[in-house]
């Protein structure tokens, strides 16, 4: 008997059309059951493959990452819950998550605040006008966070720990804590720069793995994540 998927490994669907994606979701069969459309596959369709794949059972992070005016982003993420997908992102502004967080009231649909994106460098920070170092502003839009209500955040392997330390100072044990940048012991980089393990990712505190590359790029999808669900299997 194949074990059922791991609910804490979500495949990174970073195909450019949606029959690339279907052929992959086709081939990796029960070895992933939570897949994130980014929006690459937004811009080509990727609400109609939410929709499909949240019909096969699956589910779905819709990492759309908004960021407008609050009533747009409250009814926008309103439209999304109605979807019946599982996660959705917004940046992680207090104003933004506010919004998100009414917009999805009562609905199964969990908002992830984006912290700060992994592109970008400390100079790329204080360019912006932050006097906080990145892991710094990161946890500060962590507690922002938690203060506008919403599910959890996204935060690189190496912010995981703050992150859930402070999320559980907080009282608030059920925080998700989303990571990409996640890579099997021995396995390229690409251009993920401060990547960990699997298990050092939940032993830091992530409550979800973002994997993509490892698992799509292999030469057997469903190999790739087999041994990654069960490099995790006993945490
Ligand atoms: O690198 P991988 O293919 O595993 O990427 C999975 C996800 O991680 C991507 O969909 C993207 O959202 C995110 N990513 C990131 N930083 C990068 C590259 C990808 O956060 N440098």
């Amino acid at each position: 008997m194949t074990p059922a998927p791991d609910p804490r490994l979500i495949c990174a669907l970073d195909t450019p059309t949606i029959g690339e994606a279907r052929v992959l979701v086709d081939r990796l069969g029960d070895a992933v059951g939570f897949y994130k459309i980014g929006l690459q596959l937004f811009a080509a369709g990727g609400m109609e493959l939410a929709r499909d794949l949240k019909a096969e059972g699956r589910q779905v992070f819709l990492d759309w990452k908004l960021h407008d005016i609050g009533a747009t982003v409250e009814k926008a993420s309103a439209n999304l819950a109605g979807s019946g997908c599982d996660l959705l992102t917004v940046h992680a502004r207090p104003q933004v998550m506010a919004a998100a967080a009414r917009g999805v009231k009562g609905s199964g649909l969990k908002v992830l605040g984006v912290t700060v994106l992994t592109s970008l460098t400390a100079d790329d920070v204080r360019a912006d006008d932050h006097s906080l170092s990145p892991a710094d502003l990161v946890a500060l839009r962590v507690r922002q966070a938690l203060d506008a209500g919403i599910d959890g955040v996204v935060s690189s392997p190496q912010e995981a720990a703050r992150a859930r330390e402070i999320a559980r100072a907080a009282g608030r044990n059920d925080f998700l804590i989303v990571t990409p940048g996640v890579r099997p012991d021995g396995a390229s980089l690409d251009d993920q720069a401060r990547a960990a393990t699997p298990s050092a990712a939940l032993a830091a505190g992530a409550s979800h793995l973002v994997i993509g590359r490892p698992i799509t790029a292999a030469a057997d999808p469903q190999a790739g994540a087999r041994a990654i669900a069960e490099s995790i299997a006993q945490l």
